[in-house]
């Protein structure tokens, strides 16, 4: 069963905690609204929307779809999702583990660029989930250029093994085990 897992930001020294989405209830419109804010902060939407949303923006509607979607996925434990909340329960980021096979998932992640600081204390503990649900190869793949996703990756020894050229960008794959 996931649970609530307590994290540090590595720059406040504050504590958070991660929780798995296992239920819409556990979102509230307050937490919609600050969700759509990050997704739409530019840091965020450019790496991990832009191309597929055309440059349109992301609404509340498509940050329901999101929830929505990511509880049934967590709750099959194909795609596991984990949001983090701040001390005062502010949304500040999210951890994804998805399923690629019965030894590898593959991690991704975003944050709110105002809370900098709990992704990499944070992948770290996903990656202890990862292990306790058998999964021993961990990998990710940050765009050629996304020095910040990298930097999260190589603090958490993580090693580099080869470079995926796709129609429209270059991904960088990253594994751990
Ligand atoms: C990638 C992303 C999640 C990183 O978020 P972040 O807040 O910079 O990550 P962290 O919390 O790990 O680190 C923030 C700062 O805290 C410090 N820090 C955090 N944990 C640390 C640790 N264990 N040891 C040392 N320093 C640490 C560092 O100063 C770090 O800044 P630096 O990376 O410039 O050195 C964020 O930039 C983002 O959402 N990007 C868009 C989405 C994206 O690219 N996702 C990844 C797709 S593969």
């Amino acid at each position: 069963m996931l649970k609530p897992i307590k994290v540090r930001n590595f720059l406040s020294q504050k504590v958070g905690v991660l929780v798995p989405l296992l239920d819409e209830e556990l979102i509230s419109d307050k937490d919609v609204q600050q969700i759509k804010n990050i997704f739409n902060s530019h840091d965020v939407y450019d790496r991990l929307f832009k191309r597929t949303l055309k440059n349109r923006a992301f609404t509340l509607e498509n940050v329901k779809r999101y929830i929505k979607w990511s509880v049934t996925q967590t709750l099959n434990k194909n795609n596991i999702t984990y949001i983090i909340r701040d001390k005062n329960t502010i949304v500040c980021g999210g951890i994804d583990l998805q399923k690629v096979d019965s030894e590898t998932a593959t991690i991704g992640y975003w944050a709110d660029p105002k809370t900098p600081g709990f992704i990499t204390n944070a992948v770290k503990e996903i990656i202890k989930v990862a292990k306790e649900i058998g999964y021993k190869n961990i990998d990710a793949y940050p765009e050629e250029g996304n020095e910040k996703s990298i930097k999260v990756l190589n603090r958490l020894d993580f090693k580099y093994v080869e470079k995926i050229i796709k129609p429209d960008k270059v991904l960088l794959k990253y594994l751990t085990s």
